[in-house]
């Protein structure tokens, strides 16, 4: 088992992924990013034609498909039998469907199983989810939740689309998160929630680099 974990859980465009890497790379851990696994498997699954709301062909993808999810350093690659689908699983036709994948109760154990198993083999972890300080490290060192106004997330989430060359309105992709936010929160299984023990940060009015160093100055006083 690691002998420091940390979990960043967040909603959607919070920034946790950026944040989670970089404190990563500070402090020379392995960084887990869990959206990712969930993604890979609703990719798999569109592939495949299943149906997205049946859970007994979303195990069967799972279990007969070989994920592979590397997350030496600060970049984590993802592969699906051998296939590098680390880009491919930010395609907003993934993203809009993950919602399924993420509901699915058994998956959802499984999946939280290859966490633990992730982090056996690290000597310390940043993972970040919605659910891995309440659910798959309850017991992490150190668990912060990162939040940001809807509006302020919905700009983030422009910024980075428009980076990629792909133009949306700014209603188009704050509805887009509303819906996503609506989805986390309300799961039966794994809901997006802060852990009691978790510093909640608000990220509306700082930058990337101020989050990550409040939350390293953390890690350090507390680790
Ligand atoms: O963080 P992200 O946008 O890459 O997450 C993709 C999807 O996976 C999103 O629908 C939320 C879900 N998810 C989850 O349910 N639990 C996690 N630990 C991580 C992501």
């Amino acid at each position: 088992m690691a002998s420091l974990i940390i979990t960043i859980d967040g909603p959607a465009a919070s920034g946790k992924s950026t944040v989670a890497r970089l404190l990563a790379e500070k402090l020379a851990a392995t960084f887990l990013d869990t959206g990712a696994m969930y993604r890979a498997v609703t990719l798999a699954a569109i592939q495949a034609g299943v149906d997205l709301s049946d859970e007994e062909k979303l195990l069967d993808v799972l279990d007969n498909r070989n994920f592979q999810f590397a997350g030496k350093k600060s970049k984590m690659t993802v592969c699906i039998d051998g296939v590098d689908v680390t880009e491919l699983i930010r395609e907003p036709k993934v993203t809009a469907n993950a919602r399924h994948i993420a509901s699915a109760a058994r998956l959802r154990a499984k999946l939280v199983q290859m966490q633990r198993q992730f982090a056996a083999g690290e000597e310390k972890l940043v993972t970040e989810g919605r659910d891995q300080g309440t659910v798959a490290f309850s017991n992490a060192d150190i668990k912060f939740f990162l939040t940001a106004e809807t509006g302020e997330r919905a700009k983030r989430r422009q910024a980075e689309l428009q980076a990629k060359g792909i133009s949306e309105s700014l209603e188009q992709i704050q509805r887009a998160i509303e819906e996503r936010d609506k989805s986390d929160q309300s799961r039966a299984v794994g809901p997006l929630k802060p852990a009691n023990d978790a510093i909640v940060v608000d990220t509306t009015n700082l930058s990337i680099e101020q989050v990550v160093e409040k939350l390293f100055g953390y890690v350090e006083e507390n680790a």
